[in-house]
């Protein structure tokens, strides 16, 4: 497994490892992480991960000073998960002195976390955009735990044509249905206790929507019902939106389904989590 740091060496290492796939993290890797590296390893065999926790999507009140950070850690879990290449670039590296040049994917990001962290979606997309081209890879990896993310970055290749094939891969959980998450460190235990009140709210809009609910309203309280009972929990946004435009709907289309997703600050950590509600 090559590591490297500066744009020169991914460039040369790049050169000997084609066609590759990207996992793009921010570090303190977990299973979800690593799912995403075996399936780019089994659709492609050459891996790269990048691990750089990106400071432009960060908002000036969130974690950015304390997001987890384990590089030691991480390194030993890619070189096991076979992963060929991982870059590790300093904020320079990505950012060169007198960068100013931003990627804003209009509509999808103005709403649910867009609306809760602007700017948020303009990081991701610019710095996914610097990956994409320094990597130059076939294919990148994400996963269906940030649906926002994943709606955001798969507009902005298709509509700056960006020759990258977008695969998104299921959201991997505990053993308690909690979505894992870096941001989990840091819940302590009565905290890590209460914050399976997310997948529990959307498994109550999911079973509603199985038993032929398609009243988004009647989905989003559901959802309320089970997060009230939780003290702990202090809701964000609870919604039924549309899985392309992530707009809200009233009544959703049994043969187009809907996203369920919710954002509940659980003692110090905000969490995110979704299910889709598949069409019938
Ligand atoms: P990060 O939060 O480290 O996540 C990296 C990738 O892992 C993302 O595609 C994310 O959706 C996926 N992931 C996280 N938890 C997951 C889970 N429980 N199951 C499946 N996949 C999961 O997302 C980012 O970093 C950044 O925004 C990034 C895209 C790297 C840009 O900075």
């Amino acid at each position: 497994m090559r590591i490297v740091t500066t744009r020169a060496e991914l460039a040369a290492a790049r050169a000997e490892a084609t066609p590759l796939a990207l996992v793009p993290t921010m570090g303190f890797l977990h299973e979800g992480h690593l799912s995403l590296v075996r399936r780019a390893k089994a659709d492609h065999g050459t891996v790269a991960v990048s691990v750089f926790v990106n400071p432009t999507q960060f908002g000036p009140s969130e974690d950015l000073s304390t997001y987890p950070r384990d590089l030691a850690r991480d390194l030993d879990l890619l070189a096991d998960a076979g992963v060929d290449l991982v870059w590790t670039p300093r904020v320079e590296d990505i950012y060169p002195g007198g960068f100013s040049t931003y990627v804003d994917v209009e509509g999808v990001t103005d709403v649910l976390e867009g609306a809760e962290r602007p700017g948020h979606f303009r990081g991701v997309a610019t710095v996914v955009n610097i990956l994409f081209n320094a990597v130059r890879p076939v294919a990148a990896y994400f996963g269906q735990k940030d649906a926002q993310q994943c709606v955001v970055l798969r507009k902005m290749v298709r509509d700056l044509a960006m020759d990258v094939d977008v695969v998104i891969c299921p959201t991997v959980r505990e053993a308690d249905g909690l979505a894992m998450s870096s941001r989990n460190a840091y819940l302590d235990e009565t905290h890590r206790a209460a914050a399976t009140v997310l997948i529990r709210a959307l498994r109550a809009a999911e079973s509603a929507w199985a038993a032929g609910e398609t009243d988004a309203d009647a989905l989003r309280s559901r959802m309320q019902t089970v997060l009230a009972a939780e003290p702990l929990a202090q809701v964000g946004y609870v919604s039924i939106a549309d899985t392309d435009d992530l707009r809200e709907i009233d009544a959703i289309d049994p043969a187009r389904g809907a996203l369920a997703s919710l954002a509940v600050r659980v003692g110090k950590p905000r969490l995110i989590d979704n299910l889709l509600l598949t069409p019938r």
